[in-house]
């Protein structure tokens, strides 16, 4: 037999027997065999050396491809033989698989959720995309009002009148005139300004608004429940205070502040020393709403409540930049 048929029969076998393979232990043995230190293919190099030029030339090539072959027959083996053991290896470490989680804001919007669920509200949905009456005209706010300043509008291109709601306070009159009196209802959900952004203040951000009308809703019951409301909120003790304010669909209008739930009115730069966190704009609804509604003002009153989602969560969770909260940055996300 000539070298080219020896090398020939080599392959021819190795193939078959490479095949045939069934465990790891079978490949190593056929490693040896085919490959290993006393294998034919690696004391060929000896013969190799005594074969004249012609020969050299003609089985060189001959020889070194088919130590490729078979060491791939080899490798490829093993990958199989590998991936079958580790199917029925229990005891191997599993791969650590990446699994998704609600974004904080979406956590928070649902943990608000259910405490007003317990507070006995209803929750309810609107657009994002009003009409300027519904988010200004029906709220006391008509045109050329100088409170319409408060609010930098985005409007939108070539429909005119329609805008992406300034506020969730939108809800008020549709809710009230799609459920009649008594209600109690919250809304939460996405706003739009245009304003230029730094750490406090975005262009979009989430907002709740509340409202209760009923023959006797009034300012103690808006206090009990927004003390309630931020006491399972931030799980602690707070003390409430409402400072006198404006906003044109309440009368009176209040702002709502909380005793500081980060350092417990000792004093910190959250609370600028004072003790006191600014976190919500409420009121007695304007007669002007109610007539909006069609509600009969003699008869029913009621109020309303309004503060931004993402500055609570920013107290909450100590989070010193509201634009971290809308940005799409793992680092952030992941911590919640
Ligand atoms: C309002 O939007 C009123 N609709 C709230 C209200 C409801 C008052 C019902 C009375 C009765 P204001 O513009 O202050 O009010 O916004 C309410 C809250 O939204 C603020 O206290 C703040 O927490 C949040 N907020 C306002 N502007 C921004 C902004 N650019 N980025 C993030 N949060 C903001």
């Amino acid at each position: 037999m000539n070298l080219e048929e020896n090398l020939n029969k080599i392959w021819q076998e190795a193939e078959k027997e490479f095949d045939l393979a069934e465990s790891l232990q079978q490949l190593e043995e056929l490693r040896i065999k085919y490959l290993g230190r006393k294998s034919y293919l690696a004391n060929f190099p000896s013969i190799f050396k005594k074969l004249d030029i012609e020969e050299k030339r003609k089985i060189g090539s001959f020889y070194n491809e088919l130590k490729k072959k078979i060491e791939k027959l080899y490798l490829d083996k093993k990958e199989i033989l590998s991936e079958e053991k580790i199917k029925f290896d229990l005891e191997h470490p599993g791969k650590q698989i990446k699994v998704s989680h609600q974004h904080l804001i979406s956590q928070t919007l649902e943990e608000i959720k259910n405490i007003f669920i317990q507070l006995g509200f209803s929750i309810v949905d609107y657009n994002q995309i009003v009409d300027e009456k519904e988010n200004f005209d029906y709220l006391n706010v008509p045109q050329n009002h100088p409170a319409r300043d408060m609010w930098d509008t985005l409007w939108v291109k070539d429909f005119k009148g329609y805008l992406f709601r300034t506020h969730t306070s939108v809800f008020q009159v549709p809710t009230l005139k799609k459920f009649g009196v008594p209600v109690r209802a919250v809304i939460f959900g996405k706003v739009f300004r245009y304003e230029a952004t730094d750490r406090t203040h975005d262009f979009e951000f989430y907002q709740l608004d509340g409202i209760s009308v009923s023959e006797n809703a009034n300012l103690g019951n808006l206090k009990w429940v927004v003390e309630k409301f931020f006491e399972k909120f931030f799980t602690q003790k707070v003390k409430i205070r409402f400072r006198p304010s404006y906003f044109p669909f309440v009368e009176p209008g209040l702002e709502i502040d909380i005793s500081c739930v980060l350092c417990n009115q000792k004093g910190c730069p959250l609370c600028k020393n004072t003790g006191f966190i600014e976190v919500a704009g409420a009121g007695m609804i304007h007669n002007f709403v109610l007539k909006s509604a069609g509600i009969d003002h003699r008869k029913y009153q009621g109020y309303a409540f309004g503060f931004g989602v993402d500055r609570l969560i920013m107290i909450k969770h100590n989070i010193d930049d509201i634009r971290i909260l809308h940005s799409s940055d793992l680092r952030f996300i992941e911590q919640f």
